[in-house]
């Protein structure tokens, strides 16, 4: 069957280049894979406490992951760093302890940022969890996109060739590594 991927956006930002971007994807994906695009808005704190009641934000955001096929991170750096809201979202899929939701995954980072580096940072920590967590990330391409503040328009449109090009070479990529990987 046609693969889903659960596409987490690590920023609540409403004019987020994060969520543009991913919302671009969308767009480039081919029809061999449906993203789901998730924003973290609303998901509580990981609290160890409520592992035996957990709320619903949990639950819901866990039984979306968990259907999903593959998983794919798009998200900005925060202090040469993933933002919090992605790490607790991480957490919060993980537990409780041997029910993580991404165990096993095929899945995917892409980092971005208005300056030059594009969340290298971020993109690397986020891939030292993902690598405890068993999710098989894609290699290469590598996404780390700088230069973000001007790649959309005032209605969100992509506009930046160079990076249409890009993405639309990583969703191919990405789509190729879901299908060899579905369990
Ligand atoms: C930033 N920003 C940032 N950028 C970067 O390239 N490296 C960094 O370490 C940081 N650190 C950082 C910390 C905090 C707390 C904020 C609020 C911002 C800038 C960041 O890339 C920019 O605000 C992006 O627009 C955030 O992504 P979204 O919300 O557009 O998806």
């Amino acid at each position: 069957s046609q693969p889903s991927t659960a596409v987490i956006v690590g920023s609540l930002r409403k004019e987020s280049f994060s969520l543009k971007l991913a919302r671009a994807l969308t767009a480039l994906a081919p029809p061999s894979l449906r993203l789901d695009v998730i924003t973290l808005n609303g998901l509580s704190l990981y609290n160890q406490d409520l592992d035996a009641t957990p709320p619903a934000d949990w639950v819901d955001f866990r039984d979306r992951v968990r259907k999903a096929d593959a998983v794919l991170f798009v998200t900005p750096e925060y202090n040469r760093s993933v933002p919090g809201v992605l790490k607790n979202a991480i957490d919060v899929g993980s537990r409780p302890y041997g029910q993580s939701v991404f165990n096993g995954k095929p899945g995917g980072v892409i980092s971005s940022s208005p300056g030059t580096l594009g969340g290298f940072g971020a993109n690397h920590h986020l891939r030292q969890s993902l690598v405890f967590l068993n999710v098989l990330v894609l290699q290469q391409p590598e996404a780390y996109i700088g230069g973000i503040g001007d790649a959309f328009d005032e209605k969100g449109e992509l506009v930046k060739t160079s990076l249409r090009e890009f993405l639309d070479a990583y969703v191919k990529a990405f789509a190729a590594w879901v299908a060899r990987h579905q369990q």
